[in-house]
Order: C-alpha cells, then structure tokens, then sequence
C-alpha cells in the first residue's frame, strides 16, 4: 500500500475507532466530531494533503484517551497515546495526542511529566491546526471562541483542578497557535484560486 493510501485509510481507521471508545460518551463523541470538522477546515493552513491526513487523524483520535477502557493514569491524552501506541499507530500520531493542546503543562501539574515527554512533542502547522480545531469547539461540538473555551474549561475543571494549575502557563500557548493559524487561514482565503 502507498503512503497516500495508508493516510487516507488511517483517516477512516481513527473515525471507527473513536467512535466505538466513546460510544458511552456521547458529547465527547459531539466534541470529537466537532473538532474533526473544524480540523478539514483548517487543513489548507498545513501544506501538502499528506499532512492534512495526519491532522484529521489526529483529530479524530485526541480524546480516545476518556473512554472508560483506556483509562490508565487519568489523564486523556497519555492515555489515548499510550493505546495509540501499543495497538501500532504511526508515532507521530501517538505523539500528536500526547501533546493535544499543551497537555505539557497540565501533565507537569499531574506528576505525569516523565510520562509524557517520553513522547516527542511536536511543534508544527498540524500541532497548531490540532490546537486550534481543539480549542475553538465547546464540549457539545459547537464551534466557540479560544476565549469561551478557556472559560469554559476552568468552569467545569474548577479553580483547584490541575487543569487551573497550568492554565497560565498554557493559555499564551494557545493563544498563539490559534492567532497563527488565523492568520494562515486569512492568507488562504486571499490565494488567487486554481485555474
Ligand atoms: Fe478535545
């Protein structure tokens, strides 16, 4: 099978597989769909399609980590990398759900930093795509500003959660990412189109 092939194949592998972890967990399913929609957006914004295959796989896989069967130190997103891992998918998607979002920070908070950055933490057009399609969809799927979702998420977390803990570190990395691919979007919108 070709690489091409394989992307477009792992694509449709990530949406089955997502699917079936969080079918007892229908708005994370809501969000996960959300995130994927809002991830073919901002495809154009990565480069090549080969490059937006892995974003939208991605996508589809970054919260495996809550389903029930996965659970493992309690924190989503090693432990949707860690299966991601040990059932062979490309370790550069493990790594993009490890590091979703800056989970960096709220890992440190947990004691689950070692745990962590045994995975590669990418810094790219698709890690910031992810963060974006991440950050700018509410729980329920629907599509909200970065700031919304920030405030969002320190309600429901709540001020003593780990979460709260790394939101100051975390958030002007955030920001950033979304402010970037904004800005790529914007030059996207105002490419002449094919002929
Ligand atoms: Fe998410």
């Amino acid at each position: 099978m070709t690489d091409a092939l394989r992307s477009v194949g792992d694509v449709h592998r990530a949406r089955n597989l997502a699917q079936r972890l969080l079918v007892d967990l229908p708005e994370r399913w809501r969000h996960t769909i959300g995130v994927a929609r809002r991830a073919e957006m901002a495809a154009a914004t990565v480069g090549p399609r080969s490059e937006g295959e892995i974003l939208l796989t991605a996508a589809w896989l970054h919260d495996i980590g809550y389903a029930a069967t996965l659970h493992d130190t309690g924190f989503h997103p090693i432990d949707g990398a860690h299966h991601l891992e040990t059932t062979g998918w490309p370790s550069r998607i493990v790594a993009l759900v490890a590091h979703h979002s800056a989970a960096l920070y709220a890992a440190q908070t947990r004691g689950l930093t070692e745990k962590i950055t045994r995975f590669p933490r990418e810094q790219s057009r698709v890690s910031d795509a992810l963060t974006y399609a991440d950050q700018t969809v509410a729980p329920n799927g629907r599509v909200i500003n970065l700031e919304q979702r920030l405030a969002d998420m320190l309600r429901r977390h709540g001020p003593d959660s780990p979460n709260a803990a790394a939101h100051q570190l975390r958030t002007p990395l955030l920001r950033a990412a979304v402010v970037r691919v904004q800005h790529r979007l914007a030059m996207v919108d105002h490419l002449p189109s094919a002929a």
